[in-house]
């Protein structure tokens, strides 16, 4: 087997990940992914990524937080398109554990001497301790600073080091790589708290505005629109992948927010797509044939706990009475294969009848629901791809 350096960890905007050592004639290779809070849904965003671009892809494994997919030796991913990925990077070793020890001694994992490191995956860490210091490089592995939350109630270690190494056991095999990409929080959150118009109540995340984005199918200079935009948010995020993107919303002040967002941050990314806003009632949107429709819907009145469990079933069938006209509208000014990546609300155990909104609206389910959840959230989201 070829000798491998691992790859840096630096943030590239893209990466072009290395041939893995196999003899087929295709070219493929292995990329992990380390997933955000909720993984069922980062996981379809991923693989939506893909499909809506025709990129050839294969899952190899999807377990926990982690997923494994092949692709062509060419592909090219940018962790700041997705809104769910962590870290990722080439799976540069694969197969049994006594082929694993083999590659482990014979290849240099960490282009460095001193440097710190994590280890994610479900396999004991000794093996490289015990590399690091056959080689008397200064290694310091660290088991995190902060913790994560998954949507299982299950909380994860996120530590801040130079090398993350992803090592996997799964039927019998090994999956193993350092990560080329970590997800840079720090410039999304800026430009989220430096827009001139916030209204965080109503805000959705720009992680979460990304994520709806990619399910949605929406690739470079479609048109998507958001029919409930507010001050834009997932307009903005849309925008910044080169999308272009028509909002609409009932409330004047919204619309003039969202323009003012989208002029600034136009401005300061000089971006050259087309935007538009529309302030009126998404039951009369314009018919422009969109290629993507991405939304976060209006929760109605804001809840407190102390609603009964009649009262939220009464909420949540005005809800789809609400929506169902809507999504008609919707139905008839997008592209047929377009798909509509849409938040519902959920509270307690009561859910929007999905089926029922289907068969409603002539829409198809596509994907989900997933549910998306914070423990301290009263009001949770399912998220439902239609087409
Ligand atoms: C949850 S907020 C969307 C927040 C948005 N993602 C943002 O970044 O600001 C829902 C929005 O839908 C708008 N809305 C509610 N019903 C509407 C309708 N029938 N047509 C258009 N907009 C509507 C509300 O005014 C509100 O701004």
């Amino acid at each position: 087997m070829k000798t491998q350096r691992a790859p840096t960890n630096n943030n590239n905007k893209s990466v072009r990940v290395q041939r893995a050592p196999t003899n087929n004639q295709n070219k493929s290779v292995r990329v992990f992914f380390i997933l955000g809070r909720n993984p069922e849904l980062s996981r379809a965003e991923v693989l939506e990524f893909l499909k809506a671009r025709n990129r050839p892809h294969k899952e190899i494994l999807f377990e926990e937080n982690f997923l494994v997919i092949e692709v062509n030796e060419n592909e090219k991913f940018d962790i700041q398109e997705f809104g769910g990925v962590m870290w990722l990077g080439q799976v540069t070793f694969e197969g049994t554990q006594q082929k694993f020890m083999k590659y482990i001694n014979q290849n240099e994992i960490v282009p460095a001497d001193k440097f710190s490191y994590a280890v994610f995956g479900n396999q004991d860490a000794q093996v490289l301790k015990d590399k690091f210091k056959g080689e008397k490089k200064k290694a310091m592995i660290k088991h995190g600073r902060k913790q994560i939350q998954f949507q299982s109630g299950e909380k994860h270690e996120l530590p801040k080091v130079d090398f993350y190494i992803f090592y996997y056991e799964y039927n019998g095999t090994i999956y193993f790589g350092t990560a080329t990409q970590s997800y840079d929080n720090t410039e999304v959150k800026n430009r989220d708290m430096n827009k001139p118009v916030r209204r965080e109540f109503l805000a959705i995340s720009p992680r979460l505005s990304k994520i709806l984005i990619n399910l949605s199918g929406a690739k470079p200079h479609d048109l998507l629109l958001d029919p409930f935009c507010g001050i834009g948010g997932i307009l903005q995020e849309a925008l910044l992948k080169r999308i272009n993107v028509h909002g609409i919303d009932k409330d004047k002040r919204a619309t003039i927010g969202a323009e003012t967002n989208l002029k600034w941050l136009a401005t300061q990314y000089k971006i050259g797509n087309r935007y538009t806003i529309e302030n009126s009632d998404s039951r009369r949107a314009s018919d422009l044939q969109f290629s993507a429709i991405a939304t976060e819907t209006p929760l109605g009145e804001i809840l407190r706990e102390k609603v009964s469990d009649k009262q939220v079933k009464q909420i949540i069938l005005n809800f789809e009475a609400y929506m169902i006209p809507i999504l008609r509208r919707l139905k008839v000014i997008k592209k047929p294969f377009a798909k509509i990546a849409i938040t519902f609300p959920t509270i307690r155990l009561f859910r929007v009848n999905v089926q029922k909104i289907a068969e409603k609206t002539g829409l198809k389910i596509y994907l989900g629901p997933i549910l998306e959840s914070r423990p301290d959230q009263f009001i949770s989201r399912d998220i439902v791809v239609f087409q």
